[in-house]
C-alpha cells in the first residue's frame, strides 16, 4: 500500500512514521508514504495557496488553483490513487472502513487547513470523506493520520500478531473485554480467579459476557445496535 498525503505541513506527518509498527512496515516494504505540498503548485508570485470565502464568512480557505494542481498530477502519476478527504463534515470513519480500505493499493489523503477546502476541490477528486469525530480540528492532518494508521494495521503484515485483529473492539459491533497481564496480584489488584485456571471455554465466555456489559456501559449505542440484529 502507498499512502501520499496532500499538505502544507509534511514534517506534523512524517514524524509519525519514523518508528514503531509503520516504521518496520515502510523498512518491509509493505507500506510506502509520499507528500504533496500544494504550495510547490501555486501559480502565482507568493506562492498563496489561501484565499477568502466567496460570499463572506470567517477564515481563509484553500483555494482551488493550487489543490487542482497537486491532486491532477496525482491522479496522472497514480492509475491506482484513491483520494480520501479529511473534513468534520464527512461520514464518521469506522473499523470497517479500516478495513474496507486496506485492500486499496493507493490512498491519497487530501488534508484540509485554515476553514477547510474550495468545495469544487472536493467535488472533482474526492472518492470518500470522513470525520474522525464530532469536534473541529485545526487541519486534517491528524485526521488522515488516525486513518493511515487504523487501515495500516489491518494490511497483511504490518502486524507481527494478526490474530489480535480477531478479538478487538468493534469485531461483532462489541468493544473488547478487558484485559490483563502479570503478576496476578498486583498491590492487592487482582486478574479475575477464571483467567488463572486455564479453561479457554471458560475464559472465552467470561470474556464475551465483560465484553457485553462494557459495551453496554460505555457505549449504549453500539449496544442498541448489536440488541436489534440479534
Ligand atoms: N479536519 C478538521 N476537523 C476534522 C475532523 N473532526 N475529522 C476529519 N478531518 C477534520
Amino acid at each position: 500500500m502507498n499512502f501520499t498525503f496532500v499538505t502544507l505541513f509534511e514534517n506534523l506527518v512524517s514524524s509519525y512514521f519514523d518508528d514503531s509498527i509503520l516504521k518496520r512496515a515502510i523498512e518491509a516494504k509493505i507500506l510506502s508514504v509520499a507528500f504533496y505540498n500544494p504550495r510547490d503548485y501555486a501559480k502565482n508570485r507568493f506562492s498563496k495557496v489561501d484565499d477568502y470565502q466567496a460570499g463572506g464568512g470567517a477564515g481563509l480557505l484553500l483555494m482551488p488553483q493550487p489543490m487542482f494542481d497537486a491532486l491532477e498530477t496525482i491522479k496522472q502519476e497514480d492509475v491506482d490513487a484513491y483520494f480520501v478527504f479529511a473534513s468534520p463534515v464527512g461520514k464518521p470513519f469506522k473499523q470497517i472502513d479500516a478495513k474496507r480500505l486496506a485492500q486499496k493499493k493507493s490512498i491519497v489523503f487530501v488534508c484540509g487547513r485554515y476553514e477547510g477546502i474550495d468545495e469544487r476541490v472536493v467535488e472533482t477528486y474526492a472518492d470518500e470523506i470522513f470525520s474522525i469525530g464530532d469536534y473541529v480540528l485545526t487541519g486534517g492532518e491528524l485526521a488522515s493520520l488516525v486513518m493511515c494508521d487504523s487501515i495500516s494495521r489491518n494490511i497483511k503484515g504490518v502486524l507481527g500478531n494478526e490474530e489480535s485483529l480477531q478479538e478487538e473492539s468493534f469485531e461483532e459491533g462489541l468493544l473488547e473485554a478487558p484485559s490483563f497481564s502479570k503478576p496476578a496480584n498486583y498491590n492487592d489488584k487482582v486478574v479475575p480467579s477464571e483467567f488463572l485456571k486455564g479453561n479457554h471455554a471458560k475464559i472465552t465466555s467470561l470474556k464475551n459476557e465483560m465484553s457485553k456489559m462494557k459495551t453496554k456501559y460505555f457505549r449504549p449505542d453500539l449496544f442498541a445496535r448489536i440488541e436489534t440484529r440479534h
